[in-house]
């Protein structure tokens, strides 16, 4: 009986009535509606920052390769998802296609897991947005948010909190308690301002990329594990100086890195080796004017550079993720060292786990299922949205990414907005007014992108909770409540806003960012084997639009979006379980005994 009741499934007919029956939302969204809401969902935080930062640390100009792999392992997805949301067209996206082929349990696992796709995506874009205000300020001349209000207080010692995050959560909280949704004149204007930012980075930058930048640089040029925790070492040894107050901790952590990791580089380029590459030279003419002078800084920064070398085979072996706790790394080596190239300084991991990291500028695509129930002809126009915008991101992502990567040397990019500090600095270079002029574009179009994935991704969240509180696993009068006056959830926006603000506030960005790349992986391998199992049990059911070659297309779907969580940390899939196991403690508390369906059947 338990079990029958924890895996209950809801028919395709349940669906189809439901679909049909009141209080849906209205039906107003066609193909093109569809399609940009879907790259308004997309295009954000991720292709501006991850870019940057999984090019300089991860793969280097191979990020082009990570966004193919991540863009495939979305298409078998979003292939799948087409098929569901064809068949299914309410509210609720994975949760619900759970719910008709896994049963209960599985639905409201799923429902949860969505959580940290929507609502933690939020979080995370509007950390990053703080990034991109100080530089368009910067552009504008205008004083920048001081860094200790800019930032988590774990990230950068000394900080208060990521108070630009915040604030901009609530706006979009405010806009979407009093309606302005996602009327499809705002959502266009603001799809429109990114794209036309996008080509321009794509245009303009083209003219700047020189080739050496891809193919010259020799693979021993590539960050070493020292110097991604060369920052961290110092400002914990500036906490602990004696003689430093505590509002010069921040300068002195920033002296003693950049002190630090130039004594490392101009090690590294007077070694015998090294000695006749022009590479090695150059590298040496930049960093040897940053080297520490006084007895003191020497001290410290020999003390910092003791730490590191012995930190560093740790770094390496965190950095393959899950892959290196269950020991593939070893396999995994061979085969970087037999592709590393100028091209690949990281090898093949360092594309995987590239792809693992940028799979974030892909999510939102399926948000376009949560809104099906609003579509005028969701079983065409569903599958259309989420594979053109998926396909049109793709190709976008893969042409910004060689740009960037052929501008500047991928070492040199600045890992927190990338692609302004790309054109400011080639503006500076060129003493050109239309680059300088450039950056504060970018950063205008990167604000405008991260507030419509914010927009959606959270109307997106609410669509879920809905459907949940429909059909009693969530508060109907939290999650299902909609205002009188302006017809949104607009307790549940509130209470998700809030939590979310306080998330962004506080926590690292890095940690949120995997916990939404693990969380919608997990949602894209659960969505491809619910499209097999529903192939097998109901043959016969109409399937407006049918994933092509299922028994291949799902299966790899599985692995490949597997495969991409391997290469997380460790402590993010323990963060995972942790979630889940929160999540199940809150289905048997609430869900499981006001279920709509149990209620139908009270004594199944
Ligand atoms: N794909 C969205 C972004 O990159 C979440 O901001």
């Amino acid at each position: 009986m338990f079990w029958n009741r924890i895996f209950a499934t809801k028919t395709l007919e349940m669906l189809d009535a439901e679909a049909k029956g009141e209080n849906r939302l209205k039906r107003i969204l066609g193909p093109v509606g569809l399609t940009s809401l879907g790259v308004g969902a997309i295009i954000g935080a991720g292709i501006f920052v991850m870019t940057g930062r999984v090019a300089a640390n991860d793969a280097g100009p191979g990020v082009l390769l990570s966004y193919a792999v991540a863009g495939f392992a979305c298409a078998l997805a979003a292939f799948c998802y087409s098929e569901f949301a064809s068949m299914a067209p309410v509210a609720g996206s994975a949760y619900t296609y759970a719910y008709a082929t896994m049963g209960e349990l599985f639905a409201w696992i799923i429902g949860w897991d969505l959580i940290l796709e929507y609502a933690m995506a939020a979080a995370t874009v509007a950390s990053v947005w703080a990034n991109y205000l100080n530089e368009l300020l910067k552009v504008l001349g205008i004083p920048p948010v001081p860094e200790y209000l800019c930032s988590d207080p774990f990230s950068t010692p000394g900080a208060i909190m990521n108070l630009p995050a915040v604030l901009i959560l609530m706006a979009c909280t405010s806009v979407l308690v009093i309606g302005i949704r996602e009327s499809a004149a705002s959502n266009t204007a603001l799809v429109v301002l990114k794209l036309a930012v996008v080509i321009f980075v794509i245009v303009v930058g083209v003219g700047y990329v020189s080739s050496s930048n891809w193919f010259d640089i020799p693979s021993e040029g590539r960050k070493l594990p020292q110097q991604g925790i060369i920052p961290g070492l110092a400002s914990e040894h500036a906490q602990k100086e004696a003689g430093i107050a505590k509002d010069a901790v921040a300068d002195r952590a920033k002296t003693l890195t950049k002190q630090a990791l130039a004594t490392f580089i101009v090690a590294l380029a007077d070694k015998p080796e090294h000695k006749d590459s022009e590479h090695w030279k150059k590298m040496r003419k930049e960093y040897e004017g940053t080297l520490p002078s006084d007895d003191k800084d020497k001290a410290a920064v020999k003390a910092i550079l003791l730490i590191a070398d012995e930190k560093a085979p740790h770094v390496v072996l965190e950095k393959w993720g899950m892959v290196g706790n269950l020991g593939i790394n070893k396999t995994l080596e061979k085969i970087d060292d037999a592709t590393r190239s100028n091209f690949l300084p990281y090898g093949f991991s360092g594309v995987m786990l590239g792809a693992a990291l940028v799979f974030f500028a892909f999510i939102g695509f399926d948000s376009i299922s949560t809104h099906s129930e609003e579509a005028i002809n969701p079983q065409r126009d569903v599958p259309i949205g989420i594979l053109a915008s998926l396909g049109v991101c793709t190709i976008l992502y893969i042409a910004v990414s060689a740009v960037i990567t052929g501008m500047v040397p991928y070492y040199d990019i600045d890992v927190k907005a990338a692609i302004s500090s790309a054109f400011t600095a080639e503006g500076k270079r060129t003493s050109s007014p239309l680059l300088n002029a450039a950056g504060g574009l970018i950063a205008a179009g990167a604000l405008a992108g991260m507030t419509s994935v914010l927009l959606i991704t959270f109307l997106s969240q609410s669509r879920i909770f809905l459907a949940m509180a429909r059909d009693g696993l969530m508060p109907q009068r939290i999650f299902g409540a909609v205002h009188e006056k302006f017809q949104t959830p607009h307790v549940s926006t509130m209470v998700t806003g809030t939590l979310m603000s306080i998330v962004a506030a506080f926590t690292p960005i890095a940690v949120l960012e995997e916990m939404v790349n693990i969380g919608t992986l997990f949602a894209f391998v659960v969505v491809c084997a619910a499209v097999l199992i529903l192939r097998i049990k109901r043959p016969d059911a109409h399937r407006p639009f049918r994933c092509p070659a299922v028994y291949i297309v799902a299966p790899v779907g599985i692995l490949v979006n597997l495969t991409l969580m391997f290469f997380l940390p460790a402590e993010t899939w323990f963060r995972l379980a942790i979630w889940l196991a929160i999540g199940l403690c809150i289905y048997f508390a609430f869900g499981y005994h006001y279920s709509v369906m149990r209620q139908a059947k009270p004594n199944d």
